[in-house]
């Protein structure tokens, strides 16, 4: 029997605010999880300049290996090999590739719940036994060393993301090590989703491989490097996983456009206009601590890093989706509805994405604001 995969609802509801606008309204898309922003300025200007020159066949970027493998030197202090980097068409197909690299149908691959939708349906797709951990506020929606060593009996994997979507939370450094601790204890394989690194707020997230060599690591250009509609990504696989990953990699998917790869490389180097995006959306970030506790959403985990902010709206609903139709209908504001991120709680929670510019976030906020005070005011009335 083919797996039933339920869609990603915010889709259903970036429509609908696409109908809207094509109507002449104003929206303000924080549905997605996607910078609005653009690929940096020398990125495209280096696709330009190779589009007359390249002929664009199927192609690795040899330099782009090394660059990223340059970059885990730096940023986290741990050599990479350019062999064991497997460049890949964004995080989606990494996740793919990693899962079925190194787990066999009916494994047991446990993630947190809330957690990124994908998990879900891509564990559900290869036929894996998905186990979604409930990870409340308290854990501030994140794994434990604790709460993977409580599982009976051992999944065969984890997937970790730190930070994460939809909360933005980062777990701890010395939590990431006791991780990886439990984990080589029970003999449980490690996917770490680095995909929202080089976003946060405080202290940079680390990397799995700081502490775990044998962890199989994906990451992107879609978040930090604003190029989420380039599909470039790329998997860090142990060296006895390499062959496994690389022959799934060429009947699968072949390889990532050459055009995005040639950008890539050249984003690397755009350190001042991608730390200005970083700065928007810190102060994006604090407008909206600041004014979703005056619309009565207290309950939200400060993000840590990400562009999320996942808030409890239970008092008002607990039907996220119809919460964020009527939301989109009365002010414009598209957000995401929990149930994409949690099948059980998630009917009682809404994520905003503030990765937009400034004046938007103001706006949102000007017009939820009285729309949520008078929500709260029915609900009290009522
Ligand atoms: C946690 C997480 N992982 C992976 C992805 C997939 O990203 P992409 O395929 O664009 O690299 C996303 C996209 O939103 C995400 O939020």
């Amino acid at each position: 029997m083919v797996a039933a995969i339920e869609p990603f609802h915010a889709i259903a509801i970036s429509r609908m605010a696409h109908e809207l606008a094509a109507k002449g309204r104003s929206i303000i898309h924080m549905e997605f999880g996607q910078p609005s922003t653009g690929a940096p300025a020398a990125a495209i200007a280096r696709a330009h300049e190779v589009l007359n020159s390249d002929a664009m066949g199927y192609w690795e970027s040899i330099p782009l290996k090394d660059r990223i493998a340059r970059h885990y030197a730096e940023a986290y202090g741990v050599r990479v090999a350019r062999e064991q980097i497997i460049l890949t068409c964004g995080a989606s197909p990494a996740l793919v590739l990693a899962l079925t690299s190194l787990f066999e149908p009916g494994d047991r691959l446990a993630f947190a719940r809330p957690g990124y939708v994908a998990y879900r349906n891509t564990a559900k797709a290869l036929y894996l036994d998905a186990q979604e951990i409930e990870c409340g506020p308290d854990e501030r929606f994140q794994l434990s060393a604790a709460a993977i060593a409580a599982l009976v009996p051992a999944p065969a994997g984890i997937i970790v993301a730190s930070p994460a979507n939809p909360t933005g939370t980062i777990i701890a450094r010395d939590e990431l090590a006791a991780i990886v601790d439990v984990c080589r204890r029970r003999g449980i394989r490690i996917v770490s989703d680095e995909i929202y690194h080089g976003l946060s707020y405080a202290e940079p997230a680390a990397s799995v491989l700081e502490w775990d060599s044998e962890a199989v690591v994906i990451n992107s250009f879609s978040k930090y490097f604003s190029m989420a509609g380039w599909r470039l990504g790329w998997i860090v696989a142990p060296a006895g996983l390499v062959d496994t990953v690389r022959a799934r990699m060429g009947s699968l998917f072949l390889t990532p456009p050459s055009l995005a790869q040639h950008a890539g490389l050249a984003a690397f180097d755009c350190t001042d206009e991608l730390a200005g995006h970083v700065e928007t959306y810190a102060r994006n970030r604090a407008i909206m601590l600041r004014a979703l506790p005056a619309m009565g959403l207290r309950e939200i985990a400060p993000p840590d890093g990400a562009f999320y902010v996942y808030a409890n709206v239970a008092h008002l609903t607990g039907d996220s989706m119809a919460f964020c139709k009527q939301l989109l209908a009365d002010t414009g504001v598209a957000a995401a509805p929990g149930i994409d991120f949690d099948p059980v709680d998630g009917g009682k929670f809404i994520r905003f994405s503030f990765a937009v510019s400034t004046p938007l976030v103001e706006e949102a906020i000007e017009r939820m604001a009285p729309w949520f005070a008078a929500r709260t005011e029915a609900m009290m009335a009522g």
